[in-house]
């Protein structure tokens, strides 16, 4: 995890996207933003990516702003606790993420 977050740190600020990133121990969730370009890029090296597989794309639309800048890659830390994991992730995920995402991370954060 420490490496796949300093590659995508310097290279999300190089392509000027952010985003996030969860992993619970089997699989990862992540959501990415920036200019239609540069994500088409990304998305193509990640799939090529042999440290992971069975990519899928769960949402995938315009938008007018990110819904967060200030992370060029964040990881999101579950709680240890599956009760908690709710709140805790609600807690940390930015108020401007679409309505839709945020129920996959909440979803997905509740997944053992
Ligand atoms: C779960 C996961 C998430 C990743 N996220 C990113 C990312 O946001 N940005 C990125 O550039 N690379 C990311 N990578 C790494 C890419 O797949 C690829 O290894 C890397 O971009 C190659 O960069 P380099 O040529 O600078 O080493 C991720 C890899 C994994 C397994």
């Amino acid at each position: 995890m420490a490496a796949i977050l300093a590659t995508a740190v310097r290279n999300n600020a190089t392509n000027g996207i952010t985003g996030f990133l969860l992993y619970n121990g089997r699989n990862f969730l992540q959501m990415i933003e920036g200019q239609q370009a540069e994500l088409i890029v990304l998305m193509n090296r990640l799939a090529r990516d042999r440290r992971h597989h069975g990519m899928v794309r769960l949402y995938d639309r315009p938008t007018q702003q990110r819904a967060c800048p200030e992370w060029a890659m964040e990881r999101l830390w579950l709680a240890d606790d599956p009760a908690e994991r709710r709140d805790a992730v609600e807690a940390i995920l930015p108020g401007a993420l679409e309505p839709e995402i945020r129920q996959m991370v909440v979803n997905f954060s509740r997944l053992n």
